[in-house]
């Protein structure tokens, strides 16, 4: 783990500030922000004079560095002023903390960007998710630098503080997904679920695969017969309102191994099916935030988890299991395992909650990678209302998704010959849509729910300032925040 922890809010006296680095800002039309034009000043012009020989550009990601006072100054590229928005200024301030880091600077003071923004959120957020580094199994010091404090000059505090618990949920959940699958495991997931209950005084149940076995969870047993390392089903509530409420329940695919089972993986790239759990750290992300926001709703996060690995005893094509629901699986691929502990992880919600609605999150199919890249999340569910108010807050915190169709065609695709349903749709065809219509069938009737296929978001994306190489993402937990009002 490694990200500042906390944001102090500052006064607006960058020649007072402790801060070992000051980062200021100039847009495209080649306009400084208030501080760069003081900076500008006490320099005699530099900045000017960068920007007059046209190296100063004012381009998002863009930094440059200038001595003054004994400091150090990063002056950042904003982009056009007239379309500053929350999501330049979180890249802003992301690449403010980014530069304190290249330049190896413990402390740094950043410039308020918000001025027209209805709110400095993003500005905190930005910080935390800039100074983000996964160093954990990193072993010598000279690789191990990291950010110890940030400050904002100028912004509102409550609402900083907002940003950084937020972004630091991000953080807690990257951290789950980066970490390899033999430390981050079913167990793990479950530990991490017991630390956020605690914090919060929520409810947290663990089944084991006896109990969940017991209970009827065919999907996840199935899937877990070919793996020793213990699987859980986890169940996480949180009450932050009248119990009467109906919940709104999130569940998460927690497959901390995905070798494809018997219907095995090439094994280029395997690697990276460590974040096949990428789904639960979404959920456990979001239930992070909610025990350090508080906010008054009622929420239910559900994790069933294991690995899909060839053991002796491992489910195989052709296998046919039962669901939490009581429908029949058509095991024809061992490798579309997500659905089937979904399905257990779905039936569950159904039956022993009224959810208000569900969303799901899962890593669930390379085709939505075909379809999307690693631009848009796609997304498909029974509810129009519930999907416009996703792409709303999607535009709202600038994570993309994308809607498919889950028509009748598509859905018929995945009926059995001799069980209920099969787990793979038509071959080649619309996979991404396939994997919708089965989860479909393990949502109670009459239950608003959207399945997001993070696939393409939750790691392998193009890095920026808010982003680091090579790291898990923590994708759609601000876009959840934010439908849920958080
Ligand atoms: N976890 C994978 C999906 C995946 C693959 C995510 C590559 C990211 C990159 C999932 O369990 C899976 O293997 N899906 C299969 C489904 C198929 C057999 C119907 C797939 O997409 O190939
Ligand atoms: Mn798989
Ligand atoms: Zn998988």
């Amino acid at each position: 783990m490694s990200h500042i922890s906390t944001v102090t809010v500052a006064g607006s006296s960058w020649q007072e500030s402790d801060a070992g680095l000051i980062a200021v800002g100039v847009y495209k039309d080649q306009s400084l922000t208030p501080l760069a034009q003081e900076v500008d000043k006490a320099i005699g012009g530099l900045i000017t004079q960068g920007i007059n020989l046209k190296d100063i550009k004012g381009k998002i990601g863009q930094s440059h560095f200038f001595y003054a006072e004994g400091k150090m100054i990063a002056v950042l590229g904003l982009g056009q002023r007239d379309k500053v928005d929350s999501n330049s200024i979180r890249l802003a301030a992301g690449a403010a903390a980014r530069a304190a880091i290249s330049r190896k600077v413990r402390s740094m003071a950043v410039e308020c960007f918000c001025s027209g923004l209805d709110s400095c959120q993003p500005m905190g957020e930005g910080l935390v998710l800039g100074s983000y580094q996964f160093l954990d199994y990193k072993t010598k010091d000279e690789e191990k630098f990291e950010l110890d404090s940030a400050a904002v000059m100028g912004c509102d505090s409550d609402e900083i503080a907002k940003g950084t618990e937020i972004a630091k949920a991000v953080c807690f959940s990257r951290d789950l997904a980066n970490h390899p699958g033999n430390v981050t495991t079913p167990t793990r997931l479950a530990d991490a679920a017991r630390e956020i209950s605690d914090e919060a005084g929520m409810n947290l149940t663990v089944f084991d695969r006896k109990e969940f076995t017991e209970m009827g969870m065919g999907g996840l047993a199935g899937v877990a017969q070919g793996t020793d390392e213990p699987p859980k089903f986890i169940v996480l509530e949180y009450f932050g309102t009248d119990k009467e409420k109906q919940p709104k329940v999130l569940v998460g695919k927690g497959l901390t191994f995905d070798a494809g089972g018997i219907s095995i993986k090439p094994a280029s790239k395997m690697d990276e099916m460590k974040y096949d759990m990428c789904g639960s750290a979404t959920v456990l992300g979001v239930f992070k935030a909610m025990a350090a926001l508080k906010p008054k709703i009622n929420v239910v996060g559900i994790v069933p988890s294991t690995e899909n690995l060839v053991g002796a005893k491992a489910y195989k094509p052709g296998d046919i299991l039962t669901a939490y629901n009581g429908k029949t699986i058509e095991v024809l691929n061992t490798d579309a395992e997500g659905r089937l502990i979904l399905a257990d992880g779905l039936s569950y919600a159904s039956k022993h909650y009224e959810p208000e609605f569900i969303l799901d999150f899962a890593t669930l199919t390379g085709a939505v990678l075909v379809a999307l890249g690693h631009i848009a999340t796609g997304i498909m569910g029974t509810d129009d209302e519930l999907v416009n108010r996703i792409k709303k807050s999607s535009e709202n915190v600038g994570e993309k998704v994308w809607e498919f169709p889950l028509w009748p065609e598509f859905c018929k695709q995945i009926q059995s010959k001799i069980a209920d349903v099969k787990n793979i749709g038509a071959p080649r065809q619309a996979g991404t849509i396939a994997g919708g219509a089965f989860l479909k069938e393990f949502v109670g009737e009459n239950i608003p729910w959207v399945h997001f296929d993070i696939a393409g978001t939750a790691w392998g994306v193009k890095p920026d300032s808010c982003n680091p190489k090579g790291s898990a993402t923590g994708v759609a937990i601000r876009l959840v925040l934010d439908l849920l009002d958080v």
